[in-house]
């Protein structure tokens, strides 16, 4: 099926979908970005993902284009004409273009800001046989800039993350910095020892993941509490659990890291009851 996609305020087929090559995203990486899902045709956490969203525009001087209710407006309206049950919707806010290259971001008040969103149709999206078997994973350095704490569009290096886990033959990576691992490639990542979530403290060092935030909420609900501290990759290898969140993973049981399983190589108790309330709780509050 031909999606309908939103682009600078019009509703068009993919194929029409036009941005300039002057765009800041395109020669830049100078945009910030957001992954929703939707789960039985609602969004889940739009509020958070929204909020976020303003937070990375004012990190970097930049405006959004639309109000927080029009956004909401768009996502529904792209949730209905794409008919989509189960999925993601990706929008893409960009600095836009003033019709030429340079470095000095462009006068405002004359360059109006991009916005793309785009549907991905994921039938099933919460019953992944992933959630069964759990990951395995390799650990990586993590060669990113400073400021992962803001969405940015520049996810050349998280990409290669994913090629280096293929190539290993394993499904992700978790990057390593100074001896501690700061997050998944495309997700933030937490090892349970007992019945302690431990996962890294916010800072710029990591995206401050909105199923993080869930997740850490509802740890009391599964009678277990959290240490927001640096872990090292040692210490995860002989943790009880571990797992990753995400917009699009929800909660994911990691089960061998660097060809050492955990426990015994399948996904723990705890990962999965995490997972049990992530997505009742999301569900019932799901807009
Ligand atoms: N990635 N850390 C990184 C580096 C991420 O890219 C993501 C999300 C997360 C988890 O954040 P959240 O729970 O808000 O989705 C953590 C999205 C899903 C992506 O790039 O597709």
């Amino acid at each position: 099926m031909t999606r309908t996609v939103y682009v600078n305020g019009d509703y068009v087929s993919e194929h029409d979908a036009k941005i300039s090559i002057f765009d800041r995203a395109f020669l830049m990486a100078d945009g910030v970005y957001e992954v929703t899902s939707v789960l039985g045709g609602k969004l889940i956490d739009f509020d958070g993902h929204a909020k976020r969203l303003e937070r990375s525009l004012s990190e970097l001087d930049m405006r959004s284009p639309v109000s927080r209710d029009a956004l909401l407006d768009i996502h529904r309206e792209l949730v209905r004409v794409n008919a989509i049950t189960d999925g993601l919707i990706y929008l893409q806010i960009t600095r836009g273009s003033n019709g030429d290259r340079d470095f000095v971001f462009p006068d405002p008040e004359t360059t109006e800001p991009g916005i793309v969103l785009f549907t991905q149709n994921k039938p099933g999206l919460a019953n992944s046989p992933a959630a069964r078997t759990g990951l395995k994973i390799i650990s990586i350095e993590d060669q990113r800039w400073g400021r992962r704490d803001i969405k940015t569009v520049q996810l050349l290096y998280p990409s290669m993350g994913k090629m280096m886990a293929q190539k290993a033959g394993v499904d992700d990576a978790w990057m390593v910095e100074d001896g501690a691992v700061t997050e998944g490639t495309s997700n933030n990542a937490y090892i349970i020892k007992g019945n302690t979530i431990i996962t890294r403290a916010l800072s710029n060092d990591i995206l401050h993941g909105i199923t993080r935030a869930a997740v850490l909420r509802f740890a009391n609900e599964a009678q277990m509490q959290v240490e927001e501290r640096n872990f090292t990759i040692d210490e995860a290898k002989d943790a009880d659990e571990a797992f990753i969140t995400s917009a699009s993973a929800f909660v994911m049981p990691v089960v061998e890291i660097d060809g050492v399983p955990l426990g015994d190589g399948t996904p723990g108790a705890r990962s999965r009851r995490l997972r049990e309330i992530y997505l009742d709780e999301s569900l019932k509050a799901a807009i």
